[in-house]
């Protein structure tokens, strides 16, 4: 009898710590599922590189964020390659120095500030923040581009790329 009671007491806490076991990793997979993402595809955060090899006189094409990274002063700013207008891609051009979009003709400075054409604005941008040297861009959270009006930067403009961009 004592035995068959020793083997019941047994197995009875066996089921228990089963219990407890399967509750605890229930609860650590739930937890795990909930954490917001650090890096993921379009419409998340998307990490680019260094700070310090964004290029500061011409841009860095970053495809999974479709966007380019370029620097505004010691600023890592990341535009997104969608015309304002309707919405082409907007390629940049090394030998003019500029983004020009090979759709209607807008082209936009190094910083996607508005130059000439049809688009209403200036390029977007996605939010970017640098982490432990690490530039990291926001493609869910977008600033539309500023209207046309004076250029913050003075640089030269080179010889335009035949249909816009590919220099
Ligand atoms: S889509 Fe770029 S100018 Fe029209």
């Amino acid at each position: 009898m004592k035995k068959y009671l020793q083997r019941r007491e047994f197995l009875s806490k066996m089921w228990a710590w089963g219990l407890g076991l399967a509750a605890v990793a229930a609860a650590w997979t739930t937890w795990d599922v909930l954490q917001p993402s650090q890096t993921s595809g379009f419409g998340g955060s998307i990490k680019v590189g260094d700070s310090e090899d964004v290029p500061a006189t011409s841009v860095e094409t970053v495809p999974a964020a479709q966007a380019y990274v370029t620097k505004d002063g010691d600023e890592d700013i990341a535009l997104w390659w969608r015309c304002p207008h309707l919405g082409c891609r907007v390629p940049w051009c090394e030998s003019s120095g500029q983004f020009e979009c090979p759709c209607h003709g807008s082209y936009f400075n190094r910083l996607g500030e508005y130059r000439s054409g049809p688009s209403p604005r200036g390029m977007d941008r996605f939010a970017t923040e640098v982490v432990e040297g690490v530039v990291i861009i926001d493609t869910g959270n977008i600033t539309p581009g500023a209207p046309p009006g004076p250029e913050s930067i003075d640089e030269p403009v080179g010889p335009p790329c035949e249909g816009g961009g590919q220099g």
